[in-house]
Formats: C-alpha cells, structure tokens, sequence
C-alpha cells in the first residue's frame, strides 16, 4: 500500500508509543514507525505483552500494528524513508557534572540529531516531543546543519501534555495539540504540515502554533504549575490535620470557584512520575542561569513541599505505632507512582518504603501492576537504595500478588497509591487478620474513613484532623 506520509519515532517508550499509535489510528494514510535501540522494548510492542500498561493502548495498537504502525531497531533506514522525524527520547535530570541534580541531559536528543544528519537523504521535520531545556531546538539544528548534503531541515517543538493512565483518552481528545516553529517561510511551513497531521482528528481551534521557545517552555512551565497546585494543597493538608479542617473540603469549597478550577487538588503523600521533578529542576536551572535566583527559588520550594509530605507521612505513621516501627509487618498498599500505571518513577510509595526500612519495618508490598522486579530498579535507581547501602533490602520488602497476604497479621496498612481496589476491599476480614491495634494510614483518601473504624481500625488519613497524641 502507498502512503501520503511517512513519519519516524525515535524512542518507543511511555511517549512515544501511545503518542504514534494514536496518530496511526487517527491518519491510515501515514505510515507510522517507532524505533528504539533497545530491542527488547521493540520486541515487546510486537508481541501481545506490550511493554507498558495503559488503559486502551492494546486495542489501538493491535488495530494499525503491521498496517500503518511498524515498531522497529531499523534506526537509520526508517530514518532515511520519514517526512517527519519525532524525537521521544528519555531526557533524565543529570546526576553529574555542570547542573547535577537540576538540568536535564538532552544527550539523547543529541544523538538522535546526530544520527539523523548522517543517514538522511531527503529534507525533513525534526519534531522534539521530548520534554526539553529551553533552546534546545538550537542544539539540535545546529547539529543537523551538520549534514553535507545541502539539505533542509526544519525543527519543530510539540510538547506531549498525555498523562499516564489516560494516556489514550488524552491524545483521542486533546485539551490542546502545541506546536512551536521557526517565524520563516520554512518554519511556517513545517508547521503547517505537522498541522495537517493533528487534523485528521483534533480541531483546528485546539492547535495552538507559537515560536520554538514558547512552546519549549510551555511544557515545563505547564508542568509546574500542576506540581505547584499539587504541593499547595499538600502545604494544606498538614495545616488541616494539626487544626480539625479537612482537606477534601477545602478543595471543594476552592475548586468551585472557576479561577481555582477544581482539578489537581486532591491531596496526596506526595506527587511522583517522570515530569513534574524533573522539569520543575529544569525550570529551576533555567531561571539560576539568567541569574534569576527569585524565580529559581519560587519554583523549587514546589519541590521541596513535596519531599517534606513524603517525610512527613513516615513520621507520622511511625510516632502513631508507638514510635518504633522495628520488625513490625506493615501492608504497603501501592507502589505505582498514581493509579492505572505500572510506572515507578519517582512514586512517592518508594520513598515511604525506604524511610520504613530505615525503621527496619517488614514490608509487605501489593501492587496490581507492578513487579518485584520494577521496584527494586526504583530503590536502585532513584533512591540509591541497594543491597550495598541496605544489605536488609531482599528480606525486608515481600512483594505480595494477593492484597489480602499482604495484610496478613500486619501491624499497619499504608495506602500509597489510589487503586479503585483498595477502595472496596473485605475490610472486615482485613481486620480479623491483623494486630491490635490495626492501623490505617491513607495517603490518598480513599478508604472510607467512618466505616473503617466502625470496624475498629485506628485511620489516618491525610489532610483529615488527626486526634492529638
Ligand atoms: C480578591 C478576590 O478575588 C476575591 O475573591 C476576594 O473576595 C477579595 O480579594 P480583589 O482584591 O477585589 O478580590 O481583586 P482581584 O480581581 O482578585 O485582584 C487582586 C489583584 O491581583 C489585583 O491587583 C489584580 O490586578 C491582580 N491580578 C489578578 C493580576 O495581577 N493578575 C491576574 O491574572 C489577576
Ligand atoms: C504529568 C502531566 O499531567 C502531563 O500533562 C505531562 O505530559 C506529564 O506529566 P503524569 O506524570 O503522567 O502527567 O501524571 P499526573 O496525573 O499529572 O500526576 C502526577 C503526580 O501527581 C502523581 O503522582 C499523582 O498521584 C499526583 N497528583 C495529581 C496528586 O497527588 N494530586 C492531584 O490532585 C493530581
Ligand atoms: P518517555 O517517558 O519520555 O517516553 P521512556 O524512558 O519511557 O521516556 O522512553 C524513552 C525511550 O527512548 C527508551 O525506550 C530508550 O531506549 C529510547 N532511546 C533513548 N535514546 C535513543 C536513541 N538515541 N535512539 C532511539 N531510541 C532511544
């Protein structure tokens, strides 16, 4: 079959797949390639197990895979055949050298244009849909330039706004599709273009076309704001659970006024998942680069809250129990970063579970999505947490499969993450299994406070009055 238009992904990851699987759907006249280095990851999108949860995502990819959607390591020929390259690579916060701990590295996204300016034959659009430094598009042009062949290049930004877990619902109905160019004949162009891609199925009111450098830093800027409403109401719920207040009230009483809006204030243990920290960081090295030290500041304390609501939960929990959480079981209810995903990243439940360890707590931790395997990379990765740093790490965390297993003459529940299940679980068979005192800790409000402890659970929950010690 011939198609109008051939477009190559690089990097099949959380962004990349959803993102071309929708565009496949919506466009059978484009043929669609996502390209990885890691075969494995490649492998996985052509099997039947793809290589990340997402409500929806099979159904979509199972219906264009082999027509007009084609998952690849063919890098450089796929390259050589697209129109239009994407560029959804990883981009980490550095862990070393200039800007350790705050820039992100875009070393992948280097790569990614460096490949692309040896193999390409034809002119072509370089969209950056990875989440970038501002002026980033810069780097990649000027390595593209880098190509002898007297070619054009033109470098687009189109930020994902997609949240994992709605993944699809996100990109079938877009609150908006960015796409940032080049103020010339030729950026107007390839925007026009990328455009006409969004319209097989997004309206035109909803493209938004800004220059390069606003539509870098919308992405960041977006996702800083959300962090910033989340770890407002965090602030809060620590004032409500010290004054008899309740957060979730507080968040109605405020979202109903349409200037507040009132999504993205239900209070939590703490926001996680691979954007909100480490584009808030960026923002932050941006802003102490233009020697703006205010703004940097402003925006880290986003960051800061957020690692006070984690700490502050384990203390909590700990100071409840008696002060001593030592061989105690506790039953960790959650480990994914929010509900309806897999991803680890930066979750919140990892940070409580290393403090608990530190208690020398036994974890018992149930996840309907995550495995044993996942969390121990997260320990590893983000946290540093390995058998050389904690030699107790194997012994003390026990991944259960059965949620009731996990609760099992424990201690203690935590709920971490807000899982439709845990809100309708046997609480009363729970219970029977457990110690006395059983306790509640719920750092998502979902459990139904009053009935838990009619059946005699002590409930916690956060942002709810905690009665004084
Ligand atoms: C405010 C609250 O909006 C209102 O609900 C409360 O009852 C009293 O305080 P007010 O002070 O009258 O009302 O004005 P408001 O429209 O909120 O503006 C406050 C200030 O913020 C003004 O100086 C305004 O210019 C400024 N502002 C507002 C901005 O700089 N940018 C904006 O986007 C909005
Ligand atoms: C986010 C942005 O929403 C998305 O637009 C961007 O493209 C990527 O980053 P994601 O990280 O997938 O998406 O999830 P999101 O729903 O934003 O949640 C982030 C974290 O904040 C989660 O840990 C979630 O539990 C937490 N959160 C969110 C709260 O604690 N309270 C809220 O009210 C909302
Ligand atoms: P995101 O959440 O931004 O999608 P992921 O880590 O889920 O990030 O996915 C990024 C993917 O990009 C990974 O599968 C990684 O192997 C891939 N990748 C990184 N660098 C390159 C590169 N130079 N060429 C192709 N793929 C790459």
């Amino acid at each position: 079959m011939s198609f109008d238009l051939s477009i190559c992904c690089m990097g099949a990851g959380y962004v990349g797949g959803p993102t071309m699987a929708v565009i496949a759907k919506n466009c059978p006249n484009i043929r669609v390639c996502v390209v990885d280095l890691n075969a494995k990851q490649i492998d996985a999108w052509n099997s039947a197990e793809l290589p990340i949860y997402e409500p929806g995502l099979k159904e979509v990819v199972e219906s264009c895979r082999g027509k007009n959607l084609f998952f690849s390591t063919s890098i450089e020929s796929e390259i050589a055949l697209a129109d239009i390259v994407f560029i959804s690579v990883n981009t980490p916060t550095k862990t070393q050298g200039i800007g350790a701990g705050r820039a992100a590295n875009i070393k992948n996204c280097e790569l990614c244009a460096r490949t692309i300016a040896k193999v390409a034959t034809t002119n072509k659009i370089v969209v950056e849909k990875s989440t970038v430094p501002v002026r980033t598009a810069d780097a990649v042009r000027r390595v593209l330039a880098c190509n002898d062949k007297g070619l054009e290049f033109q470098v687009l930004s189109n930020p994902e706004f997609l949240a994992e877990g709605t993944a699809i619902d996100d990109l079938e109905k877009p609150s908006r599709v960015l796409i940032g160019g080049e103020e010339t004949p030729g950026g107007q162009a390839a925007i026009a273009k990328l455009v006409s891609v969004y319209a097989n199925w997004v309206p035109s009111s909803q493209i938004i076309t800004t220059n390069l450098w606003s539509s870098e830093l919308s992405k960041l800027v977006a996702n800083a704001f959300l962090a910033q409403r989340v770890s407002s109401i965090n602030s809060i719920s620590a004032l409500c659970e010290s004054t008899g207040a309740d957060v979730s009230e507080i968040s109605r009483a405020i979202g109903s006024d349409p200037r507040i809006g009132p999504r993205f204030l239900q209070s939590s243990v703490g926001f996680g998942g691979s954007c909100f920290q480490k584009d808030i960081l960026n923002l932050v090295y941006l802003c102490e680069t233009f020697g703006l030290d205010e703004c940097a500041e402003y925006w880290h304390q986003v960051i800061k809250m957020n690692d006070y609501q984690k700490s502050r939960f384990t203390q909590k929990m700990v100071s409840r129990m008696f002060n001593t959480a030592t061989g105690k079981k506790i039953a960790i209810l959650g480990f994914a970063f929010k509900k309806d995903t897999g991803d680890t990243r930066e979750t919140a439940s990892a940070f409580v579970c290393r403090d608990l360890m530190q208690e020398k707590a036994r974890l018992h931790v149930y996840d309907p999505q995550v495995k044993r395997e996942q969390m121990m990379i997260e320990f590893d990765y983000t946290l540093n947490v390995n058998t050389t740093t904690e030699p107790d790490l194997e012994k003390l965390i026990t991944t259960e499969t059965d949620v009731y297993k996990a609760c099992e003459g424990a201690h203690a529940i935590a709920v971490l993450t807000e899982w439709d299940e845990f809100k309708g679980l046997d609480y009363e068979r729970i219970y029977k299994g457990m110690s006395k005192p059983a306790f509640v800790f719920d750092g998502r409000n979902v459990v139904d406070i009053k009935t838990l402890r009619e059946i005699g659970f002590e409930v916690y929950a956060i942002g709810k009055p905690w009665p004084k010690e």
